[in-house]
């Protein structure tokens, strides 16, 4: 599908504003913003989490931003290029209470993925990357509501399933590991760090925590694994 990656209105409509606040953040208001902390946009793992995300002004800027400093790095190997493509994509986490926000913020995170990836890796780019690219795209870019920590339904109302979200790590070789975290648990393990740096106590004791789920598979097959 061809996505539209231009500049849009920052307004779509009065009741939107009215109801969800959606006034979306203009490109150079945005790249004035990652400026302030332009090297965590460069490292493929450095995660960005964006509560209310929109239709993903930020996320789409950082996705450029890390993607452009993949190619520059690895101009001669497009194995390395696509490996660090997929940290890139798994790094960047969004939620929104509107459904067509989600959907619009997923395609064209995906289209400026498989743009890059297409034109840098050429010939040994592969359907299989693009699917996992997509299948983490469809994980990270969520569905639901940041104040209560739950998914919605269609008319942005909670259900009663908790916000999930899935932490990708490679750990050998071309093995990527998925650890699944409601957001509920991650926000409370934020807590506990900061309350353990406060009282000077030894972090590593308090990491760790519980997950949902882990699966470990090739990075190209991770949409084969778990929903
Ligand atoms: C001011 S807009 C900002 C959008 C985007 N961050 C940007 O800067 O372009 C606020 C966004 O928050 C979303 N929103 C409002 N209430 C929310 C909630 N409780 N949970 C998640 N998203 C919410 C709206 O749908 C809207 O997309």
């Amino acid at each position: 599908m061809a996505v539209n990656n231009q500049k849009k209105s920052q307004i779509i409509s009065r009741q939107r504003v009215a109801e969800r606040g959606e006034v979306f953040t203009a490109e150079r208001e945005v790249n004035a913003m990652l400026d302030l902390v332009a090297n965590e946009c460069l490292r493929p793992d450095s995660r960005f989490l964006e509560p209310a995300c929109g239709n993903g002004n930020f996320l789409t800027a950082i996705l450029k931003r890390k993607l452009s400093e993949l190619r520059r790095k690895y101009k001669n190997s497009p194995y390395d290029y696509e490996k660090q493509a997929i940290v890139a994509i798994g790094s960047l986490y969004g939620v929104d209470i509107m459904r067509d926000n989600v959907d619009e913020c997923r395609e064209r995170l995906f289209s400026i993925w498989n743009e890059e990836y297409t034109a840098h890796c050429k010939s040994e780019a592969s359907e299989e990357a693009r699917q996992a690219a997509k299948f983490i795209i469809s994980r990270n870019i969520i569905n639901g509501n940041a104040l209560t920590l739950m998914c919605v339904d269609s008319e942005g109302n909670d259900t009663s399933a908790p916000i999930v979200f899935s932490e990708w790590s490679f750990i050998c070789g071309n093995q990527i590991q998925r650890s699944d975290y409601t957001m509920y648990e991650l926000l409370q393990k934020k807590e506990i760090r900061e309350r353990t740096l406060f009282a000077q106590r030894d972090e590593k004791n308090e990491e760790g925590g519980t997950f949902l789920r882990r699966y470990i598979t090739h990075y190209k097959k991770v949409q084969d694994y778990g929903e």
